[in-house]
């Protein structure tokens, strides 16, 4: 079986956090004597700067024939004043679209180590441990129109989904908590939103299909407070693109911190593309201390979802634990008593503890 792998650095921390996910892959390679094929293509600023677009075909058809993708992160302050269609975030919206990544999974998971890490009291957080399922190629992200009106007087975004697009990442979200504590809390704004009214309906209409799953419907706003005042409260989240992605965010906190939360990006049969959650860091890029967690437990989802190589992603992830234990910390990640490493000594510890 092939396992050829495509890096897609892009810009800022990703090219740095990338190479140690990769450092970690080589470990497990050595460890467990499979082999890793690793070819890596331009997407985002650096494919504006190269090739003159963010989303090269060439890196589309590189991704399109891969086993899977490991994507950085794109965008920086020197692309921010471009036109829509060439800005980094750009290329990031095609590749999903292009290998129709309808499912982000972004698991939140505290560990205990880092209790103190987070702004948020240690009783709030601990044990809290959930799933975002977050929609991934609709909703304002690709609705058209999108565009300046009446001589850049007006504007007009587009929220539109269609009832196919709402059903499989609902049905993926239940199908996800079948898996875990068969708990969905389904996020919308179904009292104002005629696209959350239907994303509702066909929730109700599908928990009869999942009848070991327990459904409750919250509203995104509620949702936001609830996710930091009471968080052991979820276990599975399902909601629209926009939702997702703000919630996502938020829900790092309980982490200690944007730089430890991993996600996968789906589609229905296809390759998977497995990115961090957090941007390119334009204020700490270039200075060797982002932390490469969020990208390396993005690395043991791949050897899980693409690979079905659960001993491996199982070795990277105690190995993530145990680094934490030995009180191990990158910048972002408070620790008053333990021992601040960089980018790539905290690399070389969990490629060690492989
Ligand atoms: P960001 O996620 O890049 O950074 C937000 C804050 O979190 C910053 O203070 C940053 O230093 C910190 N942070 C993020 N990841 C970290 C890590 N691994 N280690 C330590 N600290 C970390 O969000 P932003 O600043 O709003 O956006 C910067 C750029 O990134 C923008 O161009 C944005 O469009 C882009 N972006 C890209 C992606 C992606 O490629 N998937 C995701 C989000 C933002
Ligand atoms: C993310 C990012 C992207 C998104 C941006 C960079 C387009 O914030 O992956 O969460 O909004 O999806
Ligand atoms: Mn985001």
């Amino acid at each position: 079986m092939s396992n050829k792998i495509v890096l897609l650095p892009g810009d800022g921390i990703g090219a740095e956090v990338i190479y140690a996910a990769k450092d970690v892959l080589e470990a497990v390679s050595k460890k467990f004597n499979t082999t890793f094929e690793f070819s890596s293509h331009d997407i985002g600023g650096i494919a504006i700067d190269n090739h003159g677009t963010p989303l090269p075909n060439e890196t589309v058809n590189a991704c399109k024939n891969a086993d899977a993708v490991l994507l950085g992160a794109v965008g920086g302050p020197k692309w921010d004043n471009n036109p829509s269609d060439l800005r980094p975030e750009r290329g990031l919206l095609g590749i999903r679209k292009a290998l129709d990544l309808y499912a982000n999974l972004r698991p939140v998971k505290g560990f205990p180590k880092l209790l103190h890490a987070s702004p948020l009291k240690e009783e709030i957080i601990q044990g809290s441990d959930l799933l975002i399922v977050r929609e991934l190629t609709g909703g304002l992200y690709f609705g058209q129109p999108s565009e300046r009106l009446d001589n850049g007087n007006a504007v007009v975004d587009t929220l539109s989904y269609t009832k196919s697009e709402m059903e499989r990442i609902i049905d993926k979200a239940f199908q996800s908590a079948q898996l875990r504590n068969k708990h969905l809390t389904s996020v919308d704004k179904a009292n104002v939103l005629e696209s959350s009214k239907l994303w509702r309906e066909i929730v109700e209409e599908k928990k009869n299909d999942y009848p070991d799953v327990t459904v409750e419907h919250v509203l995104v706003d509620a949702a936001a407070m609830k996710l930091i005042t009471n968080p052991t409260q979820f276990d599975v989240i399902v909601t629209e693109n926009m939702f997702g992605d703000i919630l996502s965010d938020e829900a790092s906190v309980l982490t200690g911190s944007l730089g430890m939360l991993p996600s996968a990006s789906l589609a229905e049969d296809g390759v998977g593309l497995y990115e961090p959650a957090h941007g390119s860091a334009p204020d700490i890029a270039g200075k060797g201390i982002a932390n490469p967690i969020a990208m390396i437990q993005s690395a043991a989802m791949m050897l899980r979802y693409s690979f079905d190589k659960n001993e491996e992603a199982q070795a990277i992830e105690d190995a993530v634990e145990k680094v934490l234990n030995q009180n191990y910390h990158t910048a972002d990640l408070k620790n008053d008593n333990g021992t601040l490493v960089s980018t790539t000594e905290m690399t070389q510890l969990i490629v060690d503890a492989i």
